[in-house]
């Protein structure tokens, strides 16, 4: 495409998605021109908002006059409206999870290599300044070789505001596995140490039927998950999320010559660098903490969402089309970070047994997990599928469903059944 064109986008999903088109107004170089959602009256009233034509048809929507689709529809149905774009001729910029079945993320890799479309992994926590400023510290030799990290994400919320963003029994918010949503975690130490996971130690902490949110929500999942990962220089790795209380966002890198992280009290942008110049000249303070700018577009990320991370995911995708070079988060990390979750999750119901993390970018490998369609959403449940929580099918209580309605429909949502 010529480089002065604009990038014409659509966008699939008015929840998440909104929030995108209003970031975008801040990207000169993107221009939105198409809205998808099934849920028409939300759609209708968003598409005048934003002046752009409106789909309730996924295969209408991929026959408007556009460059790009950005997916922010179901969590779990990412990769098959990634694959039809793709073959549509559209670039794609996918939000997480890239897959629900480690199947899925093999045909989203081959889809990429046959239609060599741009694919961008929408993780925009490891484009946080602070992420972004380890991730300098790191190449320029700071803190030395990555030997440990911990990666947090912890977002607890209370029952209302859960249930006006998971309406109905099998909205994904309320079955995915606590091991799935591992991304905001794992992305940006892989970001920062530019590291892969080899192997997978998943350990799930379970549902609590003594927590007042659980008893108010329709939940059949458990509360979180603690993750070890081995990386593919050795390095360990310590994951969590997702649901406890005490939310924070928070990375931690040890190096063999200096360990950093963003400050877990206070300001969580400051980022510590602590460099202990052990048989060395010391050349700065044992301690650093210090609030990072970004490294460029200082002022127009400062102004967006989630840290400023939203206008680089822009940035980074406009950047891969304009140039043709698939991003850092291309379908190959991207479906890295997702099996993370699911092979998790099958470990820690086989008591944490270590299992391996494969290199997609070996065709030979992928041979082993192209048929694996292993789904934990219990709409599609076959034999052999494991149920969301590791106490097997949860059954909400009368109160948790009844209270849940309540949330439900003020904000218009009717469940159909139950
Ligand atoms: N990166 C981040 O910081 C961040 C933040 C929030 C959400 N997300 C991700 O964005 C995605 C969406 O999140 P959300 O909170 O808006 O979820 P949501 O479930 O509230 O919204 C999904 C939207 O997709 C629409 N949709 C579903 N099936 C469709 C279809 N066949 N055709 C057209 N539209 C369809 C739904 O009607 C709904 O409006 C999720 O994957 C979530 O993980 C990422």
């Amino acid at each position: 495409m010529a480089k002065s064109k604009k990038i014409k986008v659509g966008i699939v999903g008015v929840g998440r998605g909104q929030y995108l088109a209003h970031g975008m107004t801040n990207i000169p170089e993107m221009k939105l021109v198409a809205f998808c959602d099934v849920q028409k009256e939300k759609l209708v009233k968003v598409g005048k908002e934003l002046k752009v034509d409106t789909y309730t048809d996924y295969d209408k929507f991929l026959e408007h006059d556009m460059d790009a689709v950005i997916l922010a529809n179901y969590f779990h149905e990412h990769a098959p409206f990634a694959i039809k774009a793709m073959k549509a001729g559209k670039h794609v910029m996918s939000e997480t999870s890239a897959c629900i079945t480690i199947a899925e993320g093999v045909q989203l890799i081959e889809t990429v290599e046959k239609t060599g479309k741009i694919y961008m992994f929408a993780e925009n926590y490891p484009y946080m300044a602070v992420n972004q400023e380890m991730r300098r510290l790191y190449k320029s030799g700071k803190v030395g070789t990555f030997m440990y990290g911990e990666g947090e994400y912890i977002h607890p919320i209370d029952a209302d505001n859960w249930n006006k963003m998971s309406c109905g029994m099998n909205h994904w918010r309320n079955w995915i596995p606590a091991t799935y949503y591992c991304t905001h975690s794992l992305a940006p130490i892989m970001y920062i140490t530019e590291t892969r996971p080899v192997s997978v130690n998943g350990f799930v902490i379970p549902y609590t039927a003594d927590d007042l949110v659980n008893a108010c929500c329709v939940r059949r999942n458990d509360s979180a998950s603690m993750i070890a990962l081995k990386m593919d220089n050795g390095a360990i790795v310590k994951l969590l999320q997702f649901n406890l209380r005490g939310g924070n966002v928070w990375m931690r890198i040890h190096g063999s010559k200096g360990q950093m992280e963003n400050l877990r009290e206070g300001d969580n942008n400051m980022l510590r660098l602590i460099r202990e110049q052990y048989h060395q000249k010391r050349t700065t303070p044992k301690t650093q903490i210090y609030l990072p700018d970004f490294p460029e577009h200082h002022d127009k990320a400062i102004k967006a969402g989630h840290g400023g991370g939203d206008f680089f995911t822009f940035y980074h995708f406009v950047k891969a089309i304009k140039t043709g070079n698939q991003p850092f988060f291309d379908v190959y990390r991207g479906v890295s970070v997702s099996i993370v979750g699911i092979l998790a999750y099958r470990s820690a119901l086989d008591n944490s047994n270590t299992l391996e993390v494969p290199d997609f970018r070996k065709k030979s490998i992928r041979k082993k997990y192209k048929d694996d369609h292993w789904n934990p959403n219990p709409a599609q449940k076959k034999k052999g599928d494991p149920w969301p929580s590791v106490f097997g099918k949860i059954t909400p209580t009368k109160q948790g469903i009844a209270y849940s309605k309540r949330n439900w429909k003020n904000v218009g949502f009717i469940e159909k059944t139950n």
